[in-house]
C-alpha cells in the first residue's frame, strides 16, 4: 500500500491549523494553506499558542510551511493527501475542490473536515478519478487528543484509498476509524446531539438543577466528569447550535428534524454571548471575589447567575456504594423515581434512537459504540450499554410501543455483538492485545496491585491496576516474579498496561505513614527494594521493554529509566516529580540521569558542567514532557526508543520490540564501576545556582534543602574531582537523601497535602 509522506490543509483555522499540528507531530511535512498567506500565518500562530498544545514539541511546528490559495495551489502536485477544512459553505468548498481537482496529481487523496455536508454533493460536479480518490475524513476537536476520526466513502470512493487514509490515520496519526456513511452529520454528533437535545429539553422543565444533571450524567452515567453542561462549557455553546441547526436542515424528514430542535435558551445565550468558557461565561460562570475562585450557576427562570448548589439526589447517593459502574447505572435506569425518570428520558431515548437510525448511519452496530467512546468519551457505547442494562428491562422501564428492528432481531438470536456485512475498518488484531490475552487466557500470576500476563511468542507481561497504578509492596513482588518467571519460561519482558495511565509513582500513604511513625528502617528497606527490582530489570537475562503512557511519574519513570528499550505511547507525561512532595528519585532515578547526561558529553569537552546541570533541572525542577517526542529532547527517552501514537497499539509494538532484541541474541548491561564523578567543583557551581535562587525569591529554604541534597548525588558526594564510583555508590547516596527528608516536618506536610488535594504545597 502507498504510503503518505506529505500532505496539504486547505484552510488554517480551528481545525485546519490543528490537524496539519497534528501530521506534523506524525513527522508528515504539511502545506498549510488558507485565503492567503498572511491568514494561512495568524491561523498557524494561534494554533501555537494554544494550551493544550496541537504539537508535540516545538521542533514540529517547522514541518509546516504556509501559503495563499491564490498563489500556492499548484504546490498541492506534490501532496499524497489533501484535507479540506474551510468554512462549513457548500458552495464555497464546492468551488475550492474544483480548483484542487485541476492541481492534484492522479494518486493525491483528497478529503474533507466536514462535520455534516454531504461528501456525495461536495464532489457532484468532479470528475470519476477525483470522486474515487475522494472521501470524508471527519476529525474531532481538539484532533491530537481526541481518538475519533470517522471516515465517510462514498460509492465511489475506491477501496484502496479507504484501507491507505485508515492504515495512514491508525498507525501514524494514532486514532481510532470508524467508517460512517454518507448521512448528515455522521455518527458521533448524531447520536451525541440527539442525547443532548433530550437532555436539554428536560432540563428547562425545571425539575433539576444544573448541577443536579451534571451529577446525573457524568461518571455516573459512564461519561466524561464534566457531564452535560461543564463540557457544553468548554466545547462552546455556539458550536452545539451550529451542529444541532445543521441537523435541522440536513435531516430528510420534518419528523427527524424536529428532534434536534433545541430549547429556546440556548438562541438566548448565543445571542447574549455565553457560549461558555472562551467568553467567560455559560452554563457555569467563574468569578473572582476577594481573590476566592468562585463557580456560579445559571438560573435558567431568571437568566441570572446564582451560588453554586451541592445536588443532593437520594438515589445517587444510595447507589454510591456499587463500585461497578454497569451495575450502578442499571439500579439508577430502573429506579422508580426521579432520577430513573430523567435516565429513562434521556439516555434511554438515545438508545432507541441508536437502534433505530443505526442501519441509516452505520456498517456495523461497533463502529456506533466505538464513535461514541472516542468521540465523545462514553465508558461504554450505545450497544454496550444495551447489553448492560439489558434489552428486555429497557423496553419495559422506558415503555416502548415499537420494538427496533435491530432490537427484535438481537431478542431472537439473544446476542447483541452482531455484525453485518458491509465496509468494516479493516481488522486490527495488533489493537489492544493485552485485554484480549487477558480474555482469552488465564493469568501467569496476580496479586492486588499488578498482573503477570502472557503475550504470546514468548513474551510476558507485567501489569500494574493499583489504584493511579503507584508502586508498592505488592507491585515490586510482582516485578521481581515477573523477572524470575521471565528468565525461567519467556523470552523477553513487557512492562506496561492498556490503561491511560503507566503509572503515577510511589505509593504515598505508606511512605507518609512510616515516616509519620519514624519507622526509618522499613522506609530503608522499601527503598532498597525498589532499587533492587530495577536494577534486576536492568541486569536481567531476558531484554526488557518497559512501555510508558500518559502519566509516568516520579518512580514510574525510574522504572521507565531502567528498560533495555522503551516504547512510548506518544502521549506520554513523564517526569521526576519527587521534589514537589520533598523528597527526591531514590529508585535510581538521579544516577540515571547523571550517567545518561555525563554519556552524552562529546569526548574531548572542556565543561562537562551544562550536562549535569541539565540533570540536575530536570530533578529539581520536576520537569514533565509535554509528550513522547519532548521526553526525548528531555532526555527521559533515548533516540533507540520508539514511540507508538496509537495508545492502543503500544503493547503490540513493545511486544515486536522485545522479540526483535531478543532475536538479536541479548546481553544484559553489565554493572557498572567505572562511572565518572565531577565532584567539587560541580556540587559548589550547582549550590551557588541554588542559593541565587533563594536570594531571588525563587524558592523556598525547604528547596534549598533539597536541592543541595541532589547536587551532593549529582556531584558524586564528597569525593574529589574526577573520581570513578559505582552505580551502588551513587543508589546508597539517594537512598541516603531520600531517607534524611522522610524526617523532614516540611517533606511530610508536602506529602500529607498532595495526598490530600493532588496539588503541591509550596512550603
Ligand atoms: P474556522 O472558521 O476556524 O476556519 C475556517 C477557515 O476557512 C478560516 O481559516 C478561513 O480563513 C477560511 N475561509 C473563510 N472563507 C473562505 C472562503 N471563502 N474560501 C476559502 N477559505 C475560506 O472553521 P473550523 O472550525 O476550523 O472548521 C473548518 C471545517 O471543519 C468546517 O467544515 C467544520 O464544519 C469542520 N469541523 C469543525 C470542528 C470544530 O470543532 N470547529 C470539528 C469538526 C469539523
Amino acid at each position: 500500500m502507498t504510503k503518505i509522506h506529505s500532505a496539504a490543509v486547505l484552510g488554517a483555522g480551528t481545525m485546519g491549523s490543528q490537524i496539519a499540528a497534528h501530521l506534523a507531530n506524525a513527522g508528515i511535512p504539511v502545506l498549510l494553506l488558507d485565503l492567503d498567506r498572511q491568514t494561512a500565518a495568524a491561523g498557524l500562530n494561534k494554533a501555537k499558542k494554544l494550551t493544550p498544545s496541537p504539537f508535540f514539541t516545538h521542533q514540529v511546528e517547522t514541518l509546516i510551511s504556509i501559503g495563499g490559495f491564490e498563489t500556492d495551489l499548484a504546490r498541492l502536485r506534490q501532496v499524497d493527501w489533501i484535507i479540506e477544512a474551510i468554512v462549513e459553505q457548500i458552495d464555497v468548498k464546492r468551488e475550492l475542490l474544483a480548483k484542487v481537482e485541476t492541481h492534484r496529481s492522479p494518486t493525491t487523496i483528497v478529503s474533507s473536515n466536514t462535520s455534516g455536508i454531504s461528501l456525495t454533493s461536495l464532489a457532484e460536479n468532479r470528475s470519476n478519478a477525483f470522486r474515487q480518490h475522494w472521501l470524508g475524513t471527519h476529525f474531532f476537536n481538539p484532533p491530537r487528543y481526541l481518538h475519533l476520526l470517522e471516515l465517510i466513502p462514498t460509492v465511489d470512493t475506491k477501496t484502496s484509498v479507504i484501507d491507505r487514509i485508515s492504515d495512514f490515520a491508525s498507525h501514524a496519526l494514532g486514532k481510532g476509524i470508524v467508517i460512517a456513511k454518507d448521512t448528515p452529520s455522521f455518527i458521533a454528533n448524531r447520536i451525541g446531539i440527539y442525547d443532548v437535545t433530550r437532555i436539554l429539553n428536560f432540563f428547562v422543565k425545571g425539575e433539576f438543577t444544573i448541577e443536579e444533571i451534571d451529577a446525573m450524567t457524568g461518571s455516573i452515567m459512564g461519561r466524561t466528569k464534566s457531564a452535560t453542561f461543564r463540557t457544553l462549557d468548554i466545547v462552546g455553546i455556539d458550536v452545539l447550535a451550529d451542529v444541532a441547526l445543521d441537523l435541522t436542515t440536513r435531516l430528510n424528514t420534518e419528523d427527524e428534524r424536529l428532534k434536534f430542535k433545541l430549547p429556546l435558551i440556548v438562541e438566548q445565550m448565543v445571542q447574549r454571548g455565553w457560549i461558555g468558557q472562551k467568553s467567560g461565561q455559560g452554563f457555569y460562570k467563574k468569578e473572582i471575589d476577594h481573590e476566592i475562585r468562585k463557580i456560579l450557576t445559571l438560573d435558567p427562570s431568571t437568566m441570572l447567575y446564582r451560588k453554586h448548589k451541592t445536588p443532593n439526589l437520594a438515589p445517587l447517593e444510595a447507589t454510591k456504594s456499587i463500585d461497578d459502574f454497569r451495575e450502578r447505572l442499571r439500579v439508577l435506569f430502573l429506579g422508580n423515581d426521579l432520577v430513573g425518570k430523567f435516565i429513562r428520558a434521556t439516555l434511554g431515548q438515545t438508545l432507541l434512537y441508536a437502534a433505530n437510525i443505526s442501519n441509516e448511519i452505520s456498517y456495523s452496530i461497533n463502529d456506533i459504540d466505538r464513535a461514541m467512546r472516542w468521540g465523545f468519551g462514553w465508558h461504554l457505547g450505545p450497544f454496550e450499554l444495551w447489553d448492560t442494562i439489558g434489552v428486555e428491562s429497557i423496553l419495559e422501564s422506558c415503555d416502548i410501543k415499537e420494538t427496533p428492528e435491530l432490537i427484535r432481531d438481537l431478542k431472537q438470536t439473544n446476542r447483541i455483538r452482531k455484525f453485518r456485512p458491509g465496509i468494516l475498518p479493516p481488522a486490527q488484531p495488533d489493537l489492544q492485545i493485552l485485554r484480549r490475552k487477558k480474555e482469552e487466557q488465564p493469568l501467569v500470576k496476580r496479586n492486588d496491585s499488578a498482573n503477570l500476563v502472557d503475550l504470546g511468542d514468548g513474551v510476558l507481561a507485567v501489569e500494574f491496576h493499583s489504584k493511579m497504578n503507584t508502586i508498592g509492596q505488592d507491585a515490586i513482588e510482582m516485578l521481581s516474579l515477573g523477572i524470575a518467571e521471565a528468565e525461567l519460561n519467556f523470552e523477553a519482558l513487557v512492562v506496561g498496561n492498556d490503561d491511560s495511565n503507566f503509572c503515577t509513582g510511589a505509593n504515598l500513604t505508606i511512605i507518609l505513614t512510616e515516616a509519620q511513625n519514624r519507622h526509618w528502617k522499613e522506609i530503608d528497606l522499601m527503598i532498597k527494594a525498589f532499587q533492587s527490582v530495577v536494577a534486576s530489570l536492568r541486569h536481567t537475562t531476558v531484554p526488557v521493554i518497559v512501555s510508558p503512557s500518559g502519566f509516568t511519574l516520579g518512580g514510574g519513570c525510574e522504572l521507565s529509566l531502567h528498560g533495555d528499550r522503551l516504547q512510548s505511547a506518544s502521549e506520554t507525561y513523564m517526569g521526576l516529580v519527587e521534589v514537589k512532595v520533598g523528597l527526591i528519585p531514590a529508585g535510581g532515578g538521579t544516577k540515571e540521569l547523571l550517567i545518561r547526561n555525563t554519556s552524552r558529553i562529546p569526548a574531548g569537552a572542556k565543561e562537562p558542567f551544562p550536562y549535569i546541570k541539565h540533570a540536575f533541572e530536570l530533578i529539581s525542577f520536576a520537569k514533565v514532557s509535554t509528550s513522547a517526542l519532548h521526553a526525548k529532547e528531555l532526555g527521559f527517552l533515548n533516540d533507540v526508543d520508539g514511540i507508538t501514537m496509537n495508545r492502543e497499539r503500544l503493547m503490540s509494538d513493545a511486544k515486536l520490540t522485545a522479540l526483535e532484541l531478543a532475536k538479536k541474541g541479548y546481553q544484559p548491561p553489565q554493572s557498572l564501576h567505572n562511572i565518572k564523578v565531577e565532584g567539587d567543583g560541580v556540587r559548589s557551581a550547582l549550590e551557588l545556582g541554588i542559593h541565587l535562587a533563594f536570594r531571588a525569591g525563587y524558592i523556598s529554604e525547604h528547596d534549598v534543602l533539597i536541592g543541595r541534597k541532589i547536587a551532593k548525588i549529582l556531584a558524586g558526594g564528597d569525593l574529589p574531582h574526577s573520581t570513578h564510583v559505582s552505580d551502588q555508590y551513587l543508589l546508597d547516596l539517594e537512598r541516603e537523601a531520600f531517607l534524611s527528608l522522610c524526617g523532614e516536618t516540611k517533606t511530610q506536610e508536602r506529602i500529607a497535602y498532595t495526598l490530600k488535594t493532588g496539588k503541591t504545597l509550596r512550603n
